[in-house]
């Protein structure tokens, strides 16, 4: 078994942990952000945290209302700019919390008076001694070049801010029945294994979502990515229709992370035009409709109206679906060439 299944598999314990872990700083949080008036939220965070971070910034507008930018960290660490951020929270996102620029980033917050929140899965990493609330995700040493469990501890833990922050009871007690659901697709592995046998020929992809799925389909390419070397690009499906769509050809993949919802009317329309060009369709929903006009399909069977904790299920399937194509393919998706577990970047 290689490292990442191993650490896939250990997901819905990880997430019981890391949320017993944080119960009291989620709690002081939610107090403090009741007291001040927060006009935006930065992300900082690099890679997989920064997929995480884009999660936060959907679920933040939504729920929220409190608009959410994504840190142009080299305008601090190359240009030295110092941001007017005293009305801000800085959710700075690590899992080795070693990312120097993520750092440098707050450290400059700090100084502008923002509260810094930071989310680390080392509780003496650098970067989770200088947050003001540090959320440890604590769910044991990641050793596989591509985070899995890290990354799902980090949305289990934004998710949970948000619900707190916004006093969303039934959020929070949605959350609490996600670690069960994730086992239920975990039992699943087999049915992703015989998917990635069909594409274990697939050099390229697009990967398609839309909403609060987008930053699932960012993660899902970067872990084909770095464990297939599969040339995949995600896009947003609005997007997609602004110039993108004119490098599908017949044939072409196509992976699709389609909740029903809000956004699944303009995942139709995006079918059908896709259809017509003849794409190879991997449908990932929990919509029957959306799920009957792929090619292929994996079903997400937890229908949800509100598609804000879709992204756990989502998440799950990507994972397993990229660790089951390197296995196909004969990679070893724990040693990806040219990466190291901590890249450090300014
Ligand atoms: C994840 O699969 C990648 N290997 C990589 O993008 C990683 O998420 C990124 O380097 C950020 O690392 P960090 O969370 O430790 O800062």
């Amino acid at each position: 078994m290689t490292l990442m299944e191993k650490e896939i598999f250990e997901v819905p314990e990880a997430l019981k942990t890391c949320f017993k872990t944080n119960e009291k700083t989620l709690n002081e949080l939610a107090e403090k952000l009741a007291s001040r008036k927060i006009k935006n939220v930065v992300v900082a965070a690099r890679g997989t945290s920064d997929h995480a971070g884009i999660y936060g910034k959907y679920i933040i507008e939504s729920l929220i209302g409190v608009p959410v930018s994504l840190a142009a960290m080299s305008v601090v660490t190359r240009y030295g700019a110092e941001l007017d951020l005293s009305d801000s929270v800085v959710l700075a996102i690590s899992q080795s919390g070693k990312a120097a620029d993520v750092i440098e980033y707050v450290e400059m917050a700090k100084k502008s008076g923002a509260i810094t929140v930071t989310i680390t899965n080392n509780n003496e990493s650098p970067l989770a001694l200088i947050g003001d609330y540090n959320f440890f995700l604590n769910v044991g040493e990641e050793k596989s070049v591509a985070a899995t469990k890290t990354f799902s501890a980090q949305l289990y833990t934004i998710a949970h801010i948000v619900a707190m922050w916004a006093d969303r009871k039934d959020l929070l007690a949605k959350l609490e029945k996600v670690p069960e659901k994730i086992c239920q697709i975990l039992l699943r592995n087999e049915e992703v294994a015989a998917l990635a046998v069909r594409y274990r020929f697939m050099k390229d992809a697009f990967i398609l979502s839309r909403g609060i799925n987008y930053p699932l389909a960012l993660e899902a390419a970067l872990k084909v990515q770095e464990t297939n070397y599969v040339l995949a690009k995600a896009y947003p499906i609005s997007d997609f229709h602004h110039g993108p769509f004119a490098m599908v050809d017949e044939g072409m993949p196509v992976i699709m992370y389609m909740p029903a919802g809000p956004v699944a009317q303009d995942s139709m329309e995006m079918i059908k035009k896709l259809q017509a060009v003849g794409a190879d369709l991997l449908m990932v929903t929990d919509d029957e409709n959306l799920l009957a006009e792929g090619d292929v399909g994996f079903q997400i069977p937890f229908a949800e109206k509100e598609d804000m904790i879709s992204a756990f299920y989502y998440a799950t399937f990507a994972q397993l679906f990229a660790c089951n194509l390197a296995e196909v393919k004969g990679r070893n998706p724990d040693a990806p060439r040219g990466l190291n577990k901590v890249t450090i970047t300014k």
